[in-house]
């Protein structure tokens, strides 16, 4: 019997995993590059006088959607298959493209990009992406933009993409965002560079911070205030092109980090991953779980910090995760759901209503699957309770479905690594869009004998 199978259901896909074949996850392996880091290299180089080098970038479906776009706007952007990816920067003045850009599935490109696009004065743009975009909200970003004097007009009342963007002169502004959310924060760094003056964003808490250690590496001039959760550009900024080293995606390491931490017999060396501050609530939340993950060779990485992490199998238990916690993991909620399941009580996630507008809403298709493997979930407004079967838990196959997201296809999988019996999940393709070689992982993870 062999543990998973890929079965082609063309345009989809069906990862077929044979649960009770699964073994300990062990030895070394690496994770894509981090995808957030890897757009803002991407669009920056683009932006940017002279040329950007870039090491690491990861080919998911989301950053190629970033590179297609600004190339489609004048960035040469070259040798995306290699090790070093090279961005001929347009400093600053993007063409008009001939056509709508697509943002495929990715909100990064489409948010962030926004910003670059309103502060482009006479220029037009039209942007759109798949299903899944076309009912993510952008208001957040455009009543922001708006202010500044961005002139953006969308589907049902400006808010929703498809959208047509007329470039203009931007003036200084102070956001106070109502929510903690990186994509609306860079989003107006972005088009504050253009700005005569400060572009200001203060946040409820603190969103991931990988735009604000770009920008100043690429030459922007930045205030920051952590006590406040505030950050200043000051405007007018010419980018000049850098190189940037993209560590591994701690949201991608994530998978596996639970799928060690639940699997008796496991010891798995994750290495190179980042560990911005920002982005390493998974690692607080799986240690307040009791979890053993050690950081080993702690280092630096173009601004960035990076270390090999060890992950080994323990006896978890449940634990809240809240408040302003919640921002610095908001991606990998889905798959510390599936961590709660292995765990002794009941854990409790609030303040996440985020997750509704995610790629999916990653709430209630996580409530949805996680019951259909047995499991005993509460779903709130916010959040969920997740009652914990313990290490020895006894899922049962099911046939579940990704709703084509990504972390939801990943989560669900590494669920499915231990359940009694096999779990189909529909939609496995959607792994692609942050982590193309997943299954290859998977595989590689997985003992020979499994
Ligand atoms: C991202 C920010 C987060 C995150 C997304 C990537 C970014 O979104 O969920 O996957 O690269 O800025 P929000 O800013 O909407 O929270």
């Amino acid at each position: 019997m062999t543990f998973f199978r890929l079965i082609d259901q063309a345009p989809h896909q069906t990862l077929e995993i044979e649960g009770s074949q699964g073994g300990p996850f062990t030895g070394e392996i690496t994770v894509p590059g981090d995808k957030s880091i890897s757009h803002r290299a991407l669009m920056l180089g683009a932006i940017a006088q002279g040329t950007t080098r870039i090491k690491g970038l990861l080919l998911g479906e989301d950053p190629l959607s970033t590179a297609a776009c600004f190339s489609a706007m004048g960035a040469k952007i070259s040798n995306l298959d290699q090790d070093w990816v090279t961005v001929e920067g347009t400093g600053g003045e993007l063409q008009e493209p001939d056509d709508v850009l697509n943002t495929g599935n990715s909100g990064t490109t489409l948010r962030l990009m926004l910003g670059l696009l309103a502060a482009q004065p006479g220029k037009f743009f039209t942007v759109t992406g798949d299903a899944s975009i076309r009912t993510r909200p952008m208001k957040r970003v455009i009543a922001p933009l708006t202010e500044m004097g961005a002139t953006i007009a969308g589907k049902a009342g400006n808010t929703l993409a498809p959208l047509a963007v007329q470039g203009k002169q931007l003036k200084p502004f102070h956001y106070h965002s109502p929510i903690a959310s990186a994509q609306v924060k860079s989003c107006l760094l972005l088009a504050g560079l253009s700005v005569q003056g400060d572009t200001t964003v203060t946040e409820p808490s603190l969103s991931r911070d990988h735009s604000e250690r770009m920008l100043q590496a690429f030459g922007a001039k930045l205030s920051i205030a952590p006590a406040t959760c505030s950050v200043t550009l000051h405007g007018p900024a010419q980018l000049t092109g850098q190189t940037v080293i993209v560590p591994g995606d701690i949201s991608s390491a994530a998978f596996w980090l639970v799928a060690a931490a639940i699997t008796p017999g496991s010891n798995l060396l994750i290495k190179n991953v980042g560990v911005n501050p920002t982005r390493t609530g998974i690692l607080e939340a799986l240690a307040a779980m009791s979890a053993d993950i050690t950081l080993e060779n702690e280092r630096d990485a173009t601004g960035e910090p990076v270390a090999d992490l060890r992950v080994r199998h323990s006896l978890l238990k449940a634990c809240t995760i809240g408040g302003d916690l919640i921002p610095r993991l908001i991606d990998e909620v889905p798959i510390l759901a599936v961590a709660a399941l292995f765990a002794e009580g009941t854990t409790t996630i609030t303040d996440a209503a985020e997750l509704r507008v995610k790629e999916s809403d990653r709430l209630a298709v996580m409530a949805h699957a996680l019951t259909q493997l047995g499991a005993n979930v509460i779903e709130h407004p916010d959040g969920m309770e997740i009652v914990g079967m313990g290490t020895n838990a006894h899922l049962q196959g099911a046939n579940l479905d990704s709703h084509t997201d990504h972390r939801i296809a990943m989560s669900l999988a590494i669920a499915a690594t231990r359940t009694l019996g096999r779990t189909q999940i529909h939609r496995a393709e959607a792994a692609a869009v942050s982590y193309p070689s997943f299954i290859e992982t998977l595989a590689s993870a997985a003992p020979a004998h499994r």
